[in-house]
């Protein structure tokens, strides 16, 4: 008699994937990098930011550096940032970054993202920034690597160690780490006032119940698009504003596990281009910015939408709960709660990765190491 124990099984807590078990990690992932950033007085606190003061009030503009997930992470950052800080953020993907000569100064600080820590194409970019005088701030979920040792400071994101290929809970943790420390940096300039920066923390601190909500509501709805849509033999995802990010990351992911052609877009860009490939029965995949006050954009993406349903595409929408514009036009749709526009990608991304999951899945793919990828690229 033996006992049918599977040691993976068990570290894999019960999911048939690490990549299953990430995903519902993205809850704790958000939280656990919120937790022990505030002080007594509610103020934020980042000792671990051993930038001075003085130094940070000087900053006049961000460089985010990254590849893959973790720059669609900074690239959502970008919006938030730049909105409560006011100093511009550029987002560069790291391979890029140091053969183009940047224009870097000591005011300009650099914030390298990565779950790994060991991604080399980031680590040069952050060694050539150091060069040039600039400060280093890595965002990083892993203890002591690379690029937070070589870097001037670390925010580590909490989300846990992170086994599948494709990432999933250390992209929510790399945003809401971002935002942190967007947050901060509005709070060391006085670029925001204190009940402004608390109601956003609070805005932030409601994200993990709402993407329980979706693990625990849209689950089913996910996998059914999955079963509908397995043989399709490619995607079109478009998002506007934090959206756009979202919709790369959601391409990203169905690329790498489902094998499956996906291209994001800026929805803008629709008319510029795109639309030339829609035809009847083509899956497009809109993430829908929230409709109430005077969201401009919500009407735009809109009528994106109207523009390929005319040419027979089929619709799935990520979008707010109930909302009826959405509700005419889409054969899918990936409710999300309602949350403020800035924190919309923290949820959107979530059905994203369930559903490239569940497609990769129906296709009989090994989820967690996809062919060609690697976890961590540690070559130029
Ligand atoms: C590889 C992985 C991606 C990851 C990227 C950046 O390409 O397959 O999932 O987003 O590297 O990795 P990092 O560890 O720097 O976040």
């Amino acid at each position: 008699y033996t006992v049918d124990w599977d040691a993976s099984a068990a570290e894999k807590g019960g999911w048939d994937s690490f990549m299953d078990k990430e995903i519902h990690e993205d809850p704790a992932a958000v939280q656990r990098t919120l937790l022990g950033r505030l002080d007594k007085n509610g103020d934020l606190n980042l000792d671990e930011v051993r930038i001075e003061e003085h130094e940070l009030k000087a900053i006049d503009k961000i460089i985010v550096v990254a590849c893959g997930t973790a720059a669609y992470a900074g690239q959502v950052a970008k919006y938030a940032i730049e909105h409560w800080v006011r100093i511009p953020v550029e987002i560069e993907l790291a391979h890029e970054f140091r053969y183009r000569d940047p224009i870097l100064t000591p005011r300009t600080l650099v914030v390298a993202i990565s779950q790994s820590g060991e991604t080399m194409d980031t680590l040069m970019a952050l060694r050539h920034a150091r060069e040039q005088g600039s400060k280093v701030l890595a965002i990083c979920n892993t203890q002591g690597a690379s690029i937070p040792r070589e870097s001037d400071a670390v925010l580590y994101t909490h989300a846990g160690p992170e086994v599948a290929v494709a990432s999933t809970k250390a992209f929510v943790a790399q945003i809401t780490a971002a935002y942190v420390l967007g947050l901060y940096l509005a709070q060391v300039k006085g670029a925001m006032f204190r009940d402004e920066i608390q109601a956003t923390l609070d805005a932030l601190k409601a994200m993990p119940r709402k993407i329980q909500w979706i693990l625990d509501t849209q689950a089913a709805t996910v996998r059914k698009a999955a079963e509908q849509l397995t043989d399709a033999k490619s995607f079109l995802f478009l998002g506007r504003h934090v959206g756009y990010p979202v919709a790369m990351e959601g391409a990203l992911k169905l690329k790498e596990i489902a094998y499956t052609f996906t291209e994001g877009f800026a929805a803008g860009e629709l008319k510029h281009g795109p639309i030339a490939l829609v035809d009847e029965g083509e899956p497009v995949v809109f993430i829908v910015p929230p409709a109430r006050g005077r969201n401009v954009l919500h009407a735009k993406v809109i009528s994106g939408i109207e523009e390929v349903k005319a040419r027979g595409a089929a619709i799935i929408a990520v979008a707010e709960e109930g909302d009826p514009d959405v509700e005419r036009y889409a054969d899918i749709v990936f409710w999300r709660p309602k949350c403020p526009t800035l924190m919309s990608p923290l949820v959107d991304v979530v059905p994203l990765q369930l559903f490239a999951m569940d497609m990769a899945k129906l296709k009989g793919y090994d989820v967690d190491k996809p062919r060609n990828l690697a976890k961590s690229v540690t070559v130029e």
